[in-house]
């Protein structure tokens, strides 16, 4: 029943120009991972080339040095992760997605949430958070926090983390860092939906 609800919705977005950023796009970035199995949704900001040529989302540089992150956290991206962004189409030239970009596309993220219907979401990066979260907090601030919202009709425990592009520009290890900040924050995911 998950598999035909999300196929139906994915067949909608297909042909959905609801924003301008329909007229760029090479691909719909529905999702990736897997819906039977995901314990948990991870949202990220929005396509990029990589990913607006492949459908699938994360498969560039950042996506390549997140899936090093879940896999010292012992997370299966695969198995326990629904990978999904703001917006469904690249934003041209990687810019931010808007407010009325994101609006416009929310409807089919909030439906996913609802057929998936996880307990845990993770906001990666402050494009994510800010979309269901105070507009004003910094990311830096709140990362690794659980936060109980309601989302898609339900309380939800939401974890934000640093985005993987923020990453590739901290190469420390080191106590505090941004990476050593991350592995702890993914560790903790790792530990509420095992
Ligand atoms: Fe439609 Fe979302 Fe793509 Fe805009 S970003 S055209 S709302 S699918
Ligand atoms: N960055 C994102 O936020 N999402 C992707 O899918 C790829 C890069």
């Amino acid at each position: 029943m998950k598999r035909e609800n999300l196929d139906k919705l994915k067949q909608e977005c297909l042909e959905c120009k609801k924003c301008p950023l329909g007229e760029t796009r090479i691909n719909i970035v529905f999702s990736d991972g897997n819906a039977d199995t995901a314990k948990a949704i991870l949202i990220g900001e929005a396509p990029g080339e990589n990913e607006d040529k492949t459908g699938t989302p994360f498969v560039g540089r950042a996506g390549k040095l997140l899936n090093e992150f879940l896999k010292k956290a012992g997370i299966s991206r695969e198995k326990d992760l629904y990978i999904i962004n703001t917006v469904k189409c690249r934003p041209p030239k990687n810019r931010v997605p808007t407010d009325t970009e994101k609006a416009a596309c929310e409807n089919y993220l909030l439906k996913q949430i609802e057929i998936i219907n996880p307990e845990v979401m993770i906001f990666c990066g402050a494009t994510a958070l800010k979309s269901f979260y105070d507009k004003k907090i910094q990311i830096s601030k709140i990362r690794g926090e659980v936060l109980e919202l309601e989302i898609g009709g339900k309380k939800r425990k939401c974890i934000p983390i640093f985005h993987p592009s923020y990453l590739l520009r901290y190469h420390s290890l080191e106590e505090g860092s941004p990476r050593d900040l991350m592995l702890k924050d993914l560790t903790k995911i790792k530990n509420l939906i095992s």
